[in-house]
This record gives structure tokens, C-alpha cells and sequence, in this order.
């Protein structure tokens, strides 16, 4: 199947009737799947057609959720957590998107963990790996302020959080803040020195508002450890933005 490419759309991605079911269903070879549920491959499938057919706004767009699928694999591999929770999680955990300045905005994800949590019990999934699956989506969000109970529910939030930091994180913030109209710096005192930051103001305004203080809330040693990398990237660049500036 061929990979999915960036999907850049209108802002906002709500549940539609008739999900189209695209890949065959084959009995589960996998344990904590029940006979009639779908493999892991099989249901991989089904989300990765779900977000291609699926909107988002440009930071949450279907190359974010791509990211997030592969890092999520690699922080899950080394960190064991289940596979068969992390693919579907990781894939959908944006299956719902609400635009930034919504009031409902805090309500996405639990909004895209309703909607995963139907798809995937209606191809057949075993009600307990729904429920794991629907909890790592509630939970990945920074906005809801949901604590992850689960090692998979960690490692979504970690795999999410570190697409916001790094280059990818630092070109997302600029693409997002353009696409809002908003400048890059605020004139006076761009580098909030004097003032609370606020991220309605400017793009630097949201690195601490939010960016700089993601790798304190990662989830796992993995996370953690590569967050605090990407974070000194970030730094480097606002260092580099106040010398030129
Ligand atoms: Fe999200
Ligand atoms: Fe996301």
C-alpha cells in the first residue's frame, strides 16, 4: 500500500458517515485479540486510510500523524509497550481535530477517542484493547490534562509531544502561527523578558508558552531523553534568532 503524503486541509476534521473498511479482515494471530479481530497489519491498514481520507490543520496535518506512528513504534519497541495498542492509538490519536482557537478545543481528544473507539469496535477488535486504545487517545493531549495510566497511553503522549520539538516542532510552530496570521516575534520583547508570554501574540511567544517546558512532562526515559535533545535544538535557535535579531 503506498505511504500516506502530507494531507494539508481545512481546519477541522469531524467524524463522517460510512468509514470506508479497506483492508480484508483475517483472524488474529496475535494474543489479546479475540478470533474475528483484525491483525495488527490488517488494522494498520484500516486507520492509515481512515487519516488519509481525514483533515487537519496544517500541524495536524497526515505527515504529523505519520511521524507520530513511526516514533511511537520506536519508543514502544524499546520501551516494550503493545504494539497492538500503540499502531491503532498512534494512527488515530488525531481522528478528531478541533481548531486551536475553538473553546471546545480541550474536548478533541477525548471527541477522536470516541470516534477511534467505534471504528475500531466495529471492525471487530477486542473490547479490551478498544479501551486501552481509547484511553492512550483521551490521554495524549496536551490540552485535556488527562494523566496516562498506561505504559501505551505514555508512550502516544511522549511519540506526540516530540513531534512539537526538534526541527519538525520548530517548523510546525512557524508554519501554524503563519497559516493564523500571527508574526513571528512580538515587536517589544520578543523573547518574553518582561511580559507573561502569550501565544495569540507570536510564534516565539508560544516556545514558552508551551515547547520549552514539553521535555518536563515526557512519559517515559526514551522520551525524555530525546526531548531534552530536541529542546537544546530549540534553544539554539532562539539563540541564534536573538543575535540576528
Ligand atoms: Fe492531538
Ligand atoms: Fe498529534
Amino acid at each position: 500500500m503506498p505511504r500516506l503524503q502530507a494531507q494539508v486541509g481545512p481546519p477541522e476534521c469531524v467524524p463522517r458517515k460510512g468509514e470506508a473498511l479497506p483492508a480484508p479482515t483475517r483472524r488474529a494471530t496475535i494474543p489479546g485479540m479475540s478470533i474475528t479481530s483484525p491483525t495488527t497489519d490488517a488494522l494498520e491498514a484500516r486507520c492509515e486510510a481512515i487519516v488519509r481520507d481525514g483533515r487537519g490543520d496544517t500541524a495536524h496535518d497526515g505527515a504529523h500523524v505519520v511521524r507520530v506512528v513511526a516514533t511511537a513504534k520506536r519508543l514502544a519497541a524499546i520501551e516494550g509497550a503493545r504494539m497492538d495498542v500503540i499502531v491503532p492509538a498512534a494512527w488515530l490519536h488525531d481522528c478528531v481535530t478541533v481548531p486551536k482557537d475553538s473553546r471546545n478545543r480541550p474536548l478533541a481528544s477525548r471527541m477522536a477517542a470516541s470516534r477511534a473507539a467505534a471504528l475500531l469496535s466495529s471492525w471487530g477488535v477486542d473490547p479490551a484493547i478498544v479501551s486501552q486504545v481509547e484511553h492512550a487517545i483521551e490521554a495524549h493531549s496536551f490540552t485535556a490534562g488527562i494523566p496516562p495510566r498506561t505504559l501505551e497511553a505514555r508512550v502516544v503522549q511522549d511519540a506526540d509531544r516530540l513531534d512539537a520539538l526538534g526541527a519538525v516542532g520548530l517548523s510546525r510552530c512557524l508554519m501554524l502561527a503563519g497559516a493564523m496570521g500571527k508574526p513571528l516575534t512580538s515587536p517589544e520583547d520578543p523573547f518574553c523578558e518582561s511580559r507573561p508570554p502569550d501565544d495569540t501574540r507570536s510564534a516565539v511567544d508560544h516556545f514558552y508558552t508551551k515547547l520549552l517546558g514539553l521535555a518536563g512532562t515526557m512519559q517515559t526515559a526514551t522520551g525524555r531523553e530525546e526531548a531534552r535533545r530536541c529542546t537544546d535544538f530549540l534553544r539554539s535557535f532562539l539563540q541564534q534568532l536573538r543575535s540576528e535579531l
